[in-house]
C-alpha cells in the first residue's frame, strides 16, 4: 500500500480533485458539511485528509498546513505518489486593495512570491506562478451562474506574516496585488512541474490597508460562499 512520509492513507483512495484549506480541522468540517460517502484518508502529523463524493463525483479535502514548504510537499506528494491531478486551495488572505473588503472572495490568476521556493526549477529567469486557466475559466462560469462577485487577479504568496518592515505591502498593493496569503505559488508551481492543475480561492480575512476585519457572520457567508464555487469544480470532466 502507498504511503510518504506525510500521506499514510492506507488503501483509502485520493481523487483526482483536492481541495486544501490550511486547517486540518476545516478539511474535517468541509467533508463533513459538503461531502457525502466520506472516509478518513489521513491523520500523519494531524494533516487530516478525507474522501467522499460531490454531486456523485469523487474529491478529497486535505489540510495543507501553513506556507509553501508545508503546501508543496502535500502537493508534491498528492500529485505524483497519489494520482490527484486537480489541486484547489480553499483558504483566507489579507486584502492590499482598500476598495476590496473582508469577506470579498479573491481568485488568484497569479502568485507572486517572496520565497526562494521557486528557484529550485532553475529556470533562467523569474518564473511566474499562474493558475489553471481550466480552473479559473470553471470558476469565473460558476460565480457568474451563482450570481457571487469574485476578485480574480495578482495575490502575493509571502513567508512572511509578521514584517520588520511593514512598507512592503505598499508596495505589492502598487503593482496591483489584490492580497497576501502563505501557499498558492508553491502549489502552483509544484503543480505545473508536474502537468497538473490549480487553483487559489480566498475570502479576505482583512483588509491590511484599511485595517477592517470581518465579522463572524460575513465570515460564514463568505466562507459557504467559497466552497459553493469550489466544489462544482470537483463535477469538471
Ligand atoms: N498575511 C498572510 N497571510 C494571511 C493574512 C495576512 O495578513 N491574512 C490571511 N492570511
Amino acid at each position: 500500500m502507498l504511503s510518504t512520509p506525510h500521506i499514510n492513507p492506507q488503501g483509502v483512495p485520493i481523487a483526482e480533485t483536492v481541495l486544501l484549506p490550511g486547517d486540518p480541522l476545516r478539511a474535517k468540517f468541509i467533508a463533513e458539511n459538503y461531502l457525502d460517502d466520506v472516509v478518513q484518508f489521513n491523520k500523519v502529523r494531524n494533516m487530516l485528509g478525507y474522501t467522499g463524493t460531490f454531486h456523485g463525483s469523487p474529491v478529497s479535502v486535505m489540510g495543507s498546513g501553513m506556507g509553501i514548504p508545508s503546501i508543496s510537499l502535500i502537493s508534491h506528494e498528492l500529485l505524483h505518489i497519489f494520482g490527484a491531478r486537480r489541486l484547489i486551495r480553499v483558504g483566507s488572505c489579507g486584502s492590499f486593495q482598500a476598495q476590496l473588503k473582508p469577506y470579498n472572495i479573491i481568485v488568484a490568476q497569479g502568485a507572486c512570491t517572496d520565497s526562494r521556493f521557486i528557484e529550485q526549477f532553475q529556470t533562467p529567469g523569474t518564473y511566474a506562478p499562474i493558475c489553471s486557466w481550466n480552473l479559473l475559466k470553471a470558476i469565473s462560469a460558476e460565480a457568474e451562474r451563482q450570481g457571487i462577485e469574485i476578485h480574480v487577479g495578482n495575490i502575493l504568496s509571502s513567508d512572511i506574516f509578521y514584517h520588520f518592515d511593514n512598507s512592503v505591502n505598499e508596495r505589492w498593493a502598487r503593482m496591483g496585488v489584490l492580497g497576501v496569503e502563505m501557499e498558492s505559488a508553491g502549489m502552483y508551481a509544484v503543480a505545473a512541474a508536474a502537468g497538473a492543475e490549480a487553483l487559489g480561492v480566498f475570502t479576505v480575512s482583512d483588509n491590511l490597508i484599511t485595517g477592517e476585519k470581518t465579522t463572524s457572520e460575513e465570515r460564514e457567508k463568505a466562507f459557504t460562499q467559497m466552497m459553493e464555487l469550489a466544489l462544482p469544480l470537483a463535477t469538471l470532466g
